[in-house]
């Protein structure tokens, strides 16, 4: 990849061998997902909005589960057994000689870190040559966590593990974030040289910071400036903290470009959704991710719009509706408990209140066709495949199995008659 014009070759090691335990889970814990993405592949995404060029994941417990994720032409390197971080990076020894570049390290559970931290460790370890570069953060409650220890020039020494700290370090409240940016070559040297002499007889990967300061090679840190990045996932609690943590950023990063959400707290807008200007988002709404909405629509309450539907300017979407693989184009109005599931209908459409479009038959999911300017009245089922032309009417409680011409009237509907109530 490119940083400062230089060419630098830069490769990632994700760590994701390890079992979980906390998570009382039958499954590999970096197949949890947060907002419908596993830990692993948002992991994996990262090191590819950073641009960065290889990526190896180390894989161990339940593996078969993670590579499923990843795909099989993923780069993997198995650790068969569990003996700590340093263990883990050494089992992708293969995958690291004879290379000269960066080798960003990162953990499998630690989910949420933005590309603009990543490209940012990357670029200093690079332009101030440094041999090991650490993002790290100042927590005010830093336990559990590898302490950084630095000199009195404010150079980092080493990481002890809390496990392995005196009265005094456990003090130190900058700690570790697990996620390093090494020099390929002198990594692979240190990585020789670690012991497991500790409280935990593990194979630290972060004794490599001590080995290359007493060795004389230079090394820094990055402290990451929003501390909620670097948060881990190691239990189910943790799990819905990301959750929590990750859609207020993401619903703020709308708000910024002007989109009204009125209840943030409610509101779970999912990665990778682009939504225009001045589009107001009412409570308890779902937008999944890839969505895209245009300007000054109208979104819930309680609206759901899944995977692949397009928005154009000026539509609603209105209370209980649920949308999926849909185009609504411009000015349109859902307004309420209507589904519509693989459909594409023009502009200026209304649609009555309880329609849904019948787009499976078990077997097929099957598309419904809608022109401009139709009116659709209440409770219409559209069985699909069905198309309706330009300027269509619908009566209300009809369920349309055939195609209906532009600017015709479409009912199908068994005719009403009244008779005499019998008296009891
Ligand atoms: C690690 C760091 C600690 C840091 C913290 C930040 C070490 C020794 N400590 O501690 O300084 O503050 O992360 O979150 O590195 N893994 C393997 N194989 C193993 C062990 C772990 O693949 O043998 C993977 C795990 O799946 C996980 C990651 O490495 O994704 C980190 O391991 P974990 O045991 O959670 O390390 P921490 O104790 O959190
Ligand atoms: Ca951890």
């Amino acid at each position: 990849m490119k940083i400062d014009n230089e060419e630098v070759y830069v490769m990632a090691i994700i760590m994701a061998a390890g079992k979980g335990t906390r998570m009382k889970t039958n499954k590999a814990k970096c197949v949890h997902k947060i907002m419908d993405k596993e830990l692993v592949r948002r992991v994996y995404d990262l090191t590819q909005k950073c641009g960065i060029d290889d990526v190896v994941t180390v894989v161990g417990h339940k593996r078969e589960q993670v590579m499923k994720v990843l795909g099989d032409d993923k780069k993997y390197a198995i650790q068969e057994e569990l003996l700590g971080t340093g263990h883990a990076v050494m089992q992708a020894k293969e995958f690291l000689e004879g290379k000269q570049g960066k080798v960003v390290v990162l953990n499998g559970d630690v989910p949420i870190i933005r590309k603009e931290t990543l490209d940012t460790l990357i670029e200093k370890s690079v332009t101030n040559k440094e041999y090991a570069t650490l993002l790290t953060a100042i927590y005010e409650n830093p336990k559990g966590y590898g302490r950084i220890v630095r000199d009195e020039g404010g150079n980092i020494q080493k990481i002890v593990e809390e496990k392995d700290t005196d009265p005094y370090q456990k003090e130190i409240k900058e700690i570790n974030a697990g996620v390093y940016c090494f020099d390929i070559e002198e990594l692979l040297k240190a990585l020789d040289k670690i012991k497991p002499n500790n409280a935990q007889s593990e194979y630290y990967l972060t004794d490599v910071i001590k080995i290359m300061n007493d060795k004389g090679l230079k090394t820094g840190a990055v402290i990451v400036e929003d501390n909620t990045e670097i948060l881990g996932v190691n239990d189910r609690m943790q799990l819905e903290l990301l959750t929590q943590v990750l859609k207020e950023r993401i619903n703020r990063e709308h708000m910024a470009n002007g989109v009204t959400i009125e209840d943030a707290k409610s509101t779970y807008i999912y990665d990778d959704v682009v939504i225009g200007r001045d589009t107001v988002i009412h409570p308890n709404s779902i937008i999944k991710s890839g969505v895209v909405i245009g300007e000054d629509c109208e979104i819930g309450p309680n609206a759901y719009i899944r995977e692949n539907c397009k928005l154009a300017d000026r539509v609603k979407i209105g209370n209980f509706v649920e949308i999926k693989n849909t185009q609504v184009g411009e000015g349109t109005k859902i307004p309420h408990l209507i589904y519509m599931g693989d459909t594409v209908i023009g502009k200026n459409g209304n649609v009555g209140c309880g329609t849904i479009t019948c787009n499976y038959d078990g077997v097929n999911k099957n598309k419904t066709v809608i022109g401009d300017n139709a009116f659709i009245g209440s409770n219409v089922n559209l069985v699909a495949p069905v198309t309706l032309g330009d300027n269509v009417l619908i009566a209300a409680g009809s369920t349309i199995t055939d195609d209906v011409p532009s600017d015709n009237m479409g009912i199908a509907r068994e005719r009403q008659t009244n008779k005499i109530r019998k008296k009891k």
